[in-house]
């Protein structure tokens, strides 16, 4: 059992990237999508917002900035959020494996999921209907975990406890189904790779981050303490690289 809900994993994990990652991933993401204002762009599995508000602000009123996601929590808390910023969005509870029936006529210039492709059940159907809810020219940039992601981390992991299987899937989904597919529905589809030192100051920032994360687990829970413990005794900071690949695809 987790010590927290998905919802609040996702925070915290969110939180650690602001407060101790060297580069912020939002920077890499925009960059590659080039969105303007007016554009009409699709965020699947959009979670809190993290990339849909700042999409919102780009592409102003004119355009559409639409947010799908499962979960009812993280969409309400989203609204709340795209109030207090003031900008206009949409959003509406879709699962990515249902994104033409959910979404019907709309189209858009741009899509975009952030650390969510590899939640689909039907990687086939999800990147079928991206590239049908897509206008003709429009692009899709998705980004998520891929080899050698957080391996500092998942070093320390392996002395307490094996890899759980998820982490190893989440890892390699990207490079591994999701590229694939995607080479598969788009005539042009390019890769790059972003590299993101986060360096925890203490044991307890590390704990917070291995509890919110897919590597938890609870029976290895103590060991993992006293390994931290052994480990800021001789150091005092623990480094780990997130390294993500983002796939951009063109129509
Ligand atoms: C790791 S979070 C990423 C959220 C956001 N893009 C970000 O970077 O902060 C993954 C999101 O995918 C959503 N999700 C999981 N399975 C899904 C599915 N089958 N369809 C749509 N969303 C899903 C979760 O609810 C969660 O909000």
């Amino acid at each position: 059992m987790k010590p927290v809900t998905e919802e609040q994993a996702l925070s915290i994990r969110i939180a650690t990237h602001g407060q101790f990652a060297k580069y912020e991933v939002n920077d890499w993401i925009l960059k590659n999508l080039n969105l303007k204002k007016g554009e009409r762009i699709l965020d699947i599995g959009c979670g809190n917002g993290k990339q849909l508000i700042p999409y919102a602000k780009i592409v102003g009123d004119k355009g559409l900035a639409f947010g799908v996601d499962l979960s009812e929590e993280l969409l309400e808390e989203l609204k709340e959020a795209a109030k207090k910023s003031k900008v206009s969005i949409k959003v509406k509870r879709c699962g990515m494996e249902e994104l033409a029936e959910g979404l019907g006529k709309e189209r858009f210039d741009a899509a975009a999921s952030s650390f969510a492709i590899y939640y689909s059940k039907d990687i086939d159907k999800t990147v079928s209907d991206i590239h049908s809810l897509l206008k003709g020219g429009g692009r899709a940039f998705i980004c998520g975990p891929t080899e050698g992601n957080n391996k500092e981390l998942a070093d320390l992991h392996v002395k307490v406890a094996p890899l759980p299987s998820k982490f190893i899937e989440n890892t390699q989904f990207m490079a591994k189904t999701a590229l694939p597919t995607f080479e598969k529905y788009f005539k042009n589809v390019k890769t790059s790779i972003f590299k993101n030192p986060i360096t925890f100051p203490n044991k307890k920032a590390v704990l917070d981050y291995w509890s919110s994360y897919t590597l938890f687990n609870e029976m290895a829970k103590d060991r993992f303490e006293s390994l931290l413990d052994d480990y800021f005794a001789k150091k005092s900071t623990f480094v780990t690289h997130k390294i993500v690949l983002g796939i951009l695809a063109k129509k």
